[in-house]
């Protein structure tokens, strides 16, 4: 017998990747294996080439399909040509993708790894599980995570007592994953994503406004919400509240009482730098529907491209860390250095976020994702530490297979976090343990840089709207993490709308400071060639990747008053005129130095008297569809580039329709052959998305 070893290789952009890997990695030491965990970009240190042992890949999906940044090294390498076709026949592999669905090409990282390694020779020994953010991670990766381990044990076996693999082993790819992830589809083309995302708007709107939250009134939703949260009517049966306990605790965590002052935030070995908020601009009215800010940023001599977007690292709200504590019963122990160590007999691996020697509320402030949504396994984990029994049995419910439903409206939907669950199940008191193994790495959050350092040399703009999360039974009302905290940051300098910001007037110290780091776009730049036309669309905030590149046109014009520079149109869409129209005397004063050469924008909630037309245009396809001529010939004739920007939840998909439609009218081809030429416009990087959640 073969002993139970097998690698995990992680491909990850943001750290989700890497947490999954981790938690596979923790995992397997309960089932029996042992488990090394690395780096894709470290899978040198394995030999691949000839490695007998199987290998479990979890591979993220970034910028417009790519594999994340540290898998790139690996791909180049099995995308060399002069790799014979039997390369990794001795290969045995398992690979879960992840991805969103909101995003074109769901998956794609994973996809292009997989398909290689099955040209080289590899063997799947268990299906290509394919996870969607979209509709949460969990829905796929759980189950997935699940079945693996029969897999390897037939794998191993076979390996051992066969070399028939390949018989044995394509049983482990009818593995039930499939069924249990429900409403999950593999997909294999970039069109037949399209085809889904499709399906998934007809049946969006098929449903029609009586599943969303906005079509119920607040005060029927909190009434339910509150009630389902602890109790599901009718309740489950006996056996349906027999969720399998989850493998023991590994990590021991212990409090030092000694001095850990000086951690004001994580090192900077990620690469971040601290650099100073030099301007905070209020762009919006007070009484627009949402508050839009604009930041600049001293960040001297790091450079950027427009398109590229950086990394800002936040940490979580002092008030909820010092809640958590309180419930926690650890507020006297908050300064105590946390030491972690591996329980007796674990194989398993301490997690990477959490320091040792960090101070207890260092680590809730910089390093654990406190306001994400536990999952279901966390749910599990903390039904255990839960005295009283309806209370257990409501944790039960929510993370068994029949309440999947109420955990989707009621925990995941809701934004429901740990310290709201905490206060609806009072009698539950978790170990600071249990929270260290199941409280993911904190995040950066990206944002687009909105300038272009030809007009603003050493420095980078980025542009926000304080997201607010409005108060709920289970929670109250809160900002989002980030640009909560962000706009709390800056409030001592921020300018209001129409003001001009003095910024030489402030001492160098009044500048608040923020931790970033840039995080280069593949593929969200202008054309090189000047001459290329550009379509952008940019609703909102979706604007401010166009703000760097018309900054960026605007210059490059000025230095070359003889070049020939191609048609470039930006749709603009805002809720209304005179409250919400970020940039507006910049993108008229771009419109009319030429540089852009349309400039045409929407306002969905204006009255139609104000904006002067009947039946005027409210949205951004709107106003392509009636330059579908132009938008047509720019992209098919003139092989110019479409760039969209902003919201992935309705706008990107409803742009995409609305290219669709034009695409088959102006060509005079049939729905599959727009998607066609739509799916080819992506892959020569001629459709470019920079879409958010
Ligand atoms: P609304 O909020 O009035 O519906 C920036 O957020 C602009 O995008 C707003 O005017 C907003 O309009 C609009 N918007 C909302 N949903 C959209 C969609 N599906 N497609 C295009 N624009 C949309």
């Amino acid at each position: 017998m073969l002993a139970a070893r097998f690698l995990i290789l992680y491909g990850s952009q943001r750290g989700q990747a890497q947490s999954i890997a981790e938690e596979i990695c923790q995992q397997a030491a309960e089932h029996g294996f042992t488990a090394d965990i690395n780096c894709l970009s470290n899978q040198h240190k394995y030999n691949l080439d000839s490695e007998i042992q199987p290998v479990v890949f979890v591979v993220s999906t970034t910028g417009d399909g790519d594999p994340p940044d540290t898998a790139q090294k690996f791909v180049r390498k099995i995308k060399n040509k002069s790799l014979p076709h039997n390369h990794f026949s001795h290969l045995h592999y398992a690979l879960l993708a992840l991805g969103d669905t909101n995003y074109a090409n769901f998956c794609n990282g994973g996809k292009t790894i997989d398909s290689r390694l099955q040209q080289l020779g590899a063997k799947h020994f268990y299906a290509t599980g394919h996870a969607d953010d979209g509709t949460g991670l969990e829905v796929v990766v759980d189950p997935w995570i699940e079945g693996l381990w029969d897999a390897l044990k037939k794998t191993f076996s076979s390996m051992a007592t066969s070399d028939q693999q390949d018989t044995d082993l394509s049983d482990c790819t009818q593995d039930n994953f499939h069924k249990n992830a429900s409403g999950q589809e593999k997909y294999k083309s970039d069109l037949e994503v399209d085809l889904h995302l499709l399906k998934l708007s007809e049946t969006d709107s098929q449903k029609g406004k009586a599943i969303t939250s906005d079509s119920i009134d607040v005060e029927t939703l909190s009434t339910v919400l509150v009630a389902s949260l602890k109790q599901s009517v009718p309740p489950l049966s006996e056996s349906a509240l027999n969720v399998p306990a989850l493998p023991a605790s590994y990590l021991e965590v212990r409090l030092e009482k000694v001095s850990t002052e000086g951690e004001t935030v994580p090192s900077d070995k990620d690469g971040y730098h601290e650099v100073s908020i030099s301007k905070a601009v209020q762009l919006t009215q007070d009484d627009a529907v949402k508050t839009a800010i604009s930041l600049e940023l001293d960040i001297s001599n790091l450079a950027y491209q427009p398109g590229d977007a950086f990394d800002i690292l936040c940490p979580n709200r002092a008030s909820e860390v010092e809640e958590l504590l309180l419930r926690l019963d650890l507020q006297t122990q908050k300064n105590c250095a946390v030491q972690v160590n591996l329980l007796k007999n674990s194989t398993a691996k301490i997690p990477l976020r959490i320091p040792q020697n960090g101070s207890l509320q260092f680590i809730l402030t910089w390093c654990l994702e406190i306001r994400r949504a536990p999952n279901k396994a966390f749910v599990r984990a903390l039904a255990d530490f839960t005295q009283n029994s309806s209370e257990k049995r409501r944790l039960l419910e929510l993370c068994s297979k029949e309440g999947s439903a109420d955990y989707n409206s009621f925990v995941r939907d809701a934004n429901v976090c740990l310290l709201d669950l905490l206060r609806a199940f009072p009698s539950c008191l978790p170990p600071l343990s249990l929270l260290f193994e199941h409280l993911p790495k904190l995040q950066p959050r990206a944002y687009s840089a909105a300038s272009s350092s030809l007009q603003h040399p050493g420095k980078v703009h980025f542009v926000f709207n304080v997201v607010e999360l409005p108060a709920r039974p289970e929670h109250p009302a809160r900002t989002g993490l980030c640009t909560g905290w962000l706009a709390g940051h800056v409030s001592s300098i921020l300018w209001p709308l129409g003001t001009v910001p003095a910024s030489e007037r402030l001492g160098t110290s009044a500048q608040p400071k923020v931790h970033v780091r840039p995080r280069p776009s593949s593929t969200f730049h202008l054309p090189a060639d000047l001459s290329v036309p550009v379509v952008m669309v940019g609703p909102g905030t979706g604007v401010a990747p166009f703000i760097g590149f018309l900054q960026q046109r605007e210059k490059e014009r000025e230095a070359n008053q003889e070049a020939t520079f191609g048609e470039t149109w930006l749709f603009f869409g805002c809720r209304h005129k005179d409250k919400d129209f970020l940039f507006r005397e910049e993108l008229e004063r771009f419109a009319h130095n030429g540089t852009l050469s349309h400039l045409i924008v929407c306002f969905s909630r204006d009255e139609p008297d104000a904006a002067g037309t009947i039946n005027r245009p409210t949205y951004v396809q709107h106003n392509l569809s009636l330059h579908a001529k132009n938008v047509a010939s720019i992209l098919i004739k003139d092989k110019g580039s479409l760039y969209v920007c902003g919201d992935a939840k309705n706008m990107t998909k409803d742009v995409n329709d609305t290219l669709l439609e034009i695409i088959g009218n102006e060509l005079q081809i049939d729905k599959l052959d727009a998607m066609k030429t739509v799916a080819g416009l992506r892959e020569e990087k001629r459709y470019l998305q920079d879409i958010w959640s």
